[in-house]
């Protein structure tokens, strides 16, 4: 497995632009099988989520064509049911083909996505869904076996606001009998886009990223065209990497709008921000504030996915921060690596206690998962010497080449496959 070597101390300078988004993207590419003409998908990051999920959509019989950062896909052949199991142990998000090849075909088969380094991650909520709108659900030797003859439409409310059973709940009712609700919905602008994909296609989906949405069922879809929003996650690390740096750099491509809870963090951290157009710019402190309490929420709460970048961060900051994890409850792998590079951290279930440090020190640490893999990279940054940053292919699931990009700002980081 590859490495990033970092070489801390470098300011970072100048302009970025901030690729599509990966949680956009992976819904949208699985409700292209919905629809059984062609897709065009542009501003598709080019990552290993992305390239697991387009080998999926092949296996299931699309044809897909890749050019640059657009994919092509013709769904008229998707006639496959089944879902291959080494490629759902590999990505556990393509749980979200549960709803569309549902949605097509009436049936789906796909093996239990099982654990994650992050936490336990049920399916519950997903399955007790598709159940309200009459799918029968069997659940035998790790794969569960979807089948209803008529979609029918239902007020569902959702005991919890997962994204991923909203997005099944969508992708499943898009031809349903009637109309489906669905109440205490994820509220993600990941799922604003997946409602505006679906609508370009024919769709009639009212409601996405509020309390309600309202679902249509309609008999047809037709081929579309379609841009994805940017990576507020992506974004967001790399103002992080600014802040843990004393930097300033300009971020293209962003949606502000998307990203109050961390703009508002970095704020208190001492930071300044610009905004105009779609551009950030910060303009970061030589060392940044602590912050009181970080809590991680459902959107538009600060996100779990921005928790380790920003926990890197703190711990070089001027007194003593306070994170408390709320969605996964075991998403502090990256804890113990940080603190074998010098940061002062307390864990204490859900919390942490983070003591700011004058420097960290560079060392060999492991990336666990993919956000946490980022904030290891963010504290390499900083760090004194050299810091080795070892499995890198969690990061690469989800950024489309951090050690470029971060090079393109100045830092000294170096990716070896
Ligand atoms: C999505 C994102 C992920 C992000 C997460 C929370 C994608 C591809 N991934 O993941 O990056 O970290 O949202 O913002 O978009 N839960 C249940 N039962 C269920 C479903 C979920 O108990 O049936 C729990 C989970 O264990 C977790 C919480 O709900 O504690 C959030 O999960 P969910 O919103 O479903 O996240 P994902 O869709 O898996």
């Amino acid at each position: 497995m590859g490495k990033f070597v970092v070489t801390g101390g470098n300011k970072l300078e100048g302009e970025l632009r901030v690729h599509g988004a990966k949680n956009a993207v992976l819904p949208i590419l699985a409700a292209t099988i919905l629809n059984n003409n062609t897709s065009i998908i542009h501003d598709c990051p080019n990552i290993k989520d992305v390239d697991t999920m387009v080998t999926i959509l092949e296996r299931l019989g699309c044809k897909v064509k890749k050019d640059k950062n657009t994919l092509i896909i013709d769904s008229s052949q998707a006639d496959q049911v089944k879902v291959p199991e080494e490629l759902v142990r590999e990505m556990r998000s393509s749980i979200i083909l549960l709803g569309s090849i549902l949605g097509r075909h009436g049936e789906v088969i796909i093996s239990y996505p099982g654990g994650c380094s992050i936490g336990h991650r049920p399916i519950d909520l997903h399955l007790k869904a598709l159940r309200q709108l009459g799918v029968q659900i069997e659940e035998k030797q790790g794969y569960i076996y979807c089948k209803a003859s008529k979609i029918k439409g239902d007020e569902i409310t959702l005991d919890f606001p997962s994204v991923g059973a909203t997005e099944n709940i969508m992708l499943a009712a898009v031809f349903g009998k009637g109309n489906t609700v669905i109440y205490n919905p994820a509220k993600e602008p990941e799922i604003v886009d997946l409602q505006n994909f679906l609508n370009s296609m024919g769709a009639s989906i009212r409601g996405a990223g509020t309390n309600k949405i309202v679902i249509n069922g309609i008999k047809e879809l037709y081929s579309t065209e379609y841009n994805v929003i940017p990576d507020r996650i992506v974004a967001g690390t790399y103002l992080m990497a600014a802040a843990i740096t004393g930097s300033e750099i300009t971020l293209t491509n962003v949606e502000k709008d998307h990203m109050y809870s961390v703009l508002s963090k970095l704020r208190e951290m001492g930071c300044e921000l610009r905004y105009g157009g779609r551009r950030i710019k910060i303009s970061a402190p030589e060392q940044i504030n602590p912050v009181d309490v970080i809590r991680t929420q459902t959107y538009p709460g600060f996100p779990t996915d921005m928790q380790a970048q920003t926990m890197a961060v703190l711990t070089v900051s001027s007194g003593t921060s306070v994170i408390t994890e709320h969605i996964f409850e075991s998403r502090y792998k990256h804890a113990e690596e940080l603190i074998r590079m010098g940061a002062n951290i307390q864990l204490e279930g859900r919390t942490a206690i983070i003591k700011g440090v004058n420097n960290l020190f560079g060392t060999e640490v492991i990336a666990k998962d993919l956000r946490g893999g980022a904030s290891l990279v963010l504290a390499g940054l900083k760090a004194d010497g050299v810091t080795t940053v070892l499995d890198s292919i969690h990061v690469e699931r989800g950024y489309e080449d951090i050690a470029r990009d971060l090079s393109q700002l100045g830092a000294d980081i170096h990716f070896y496959s």
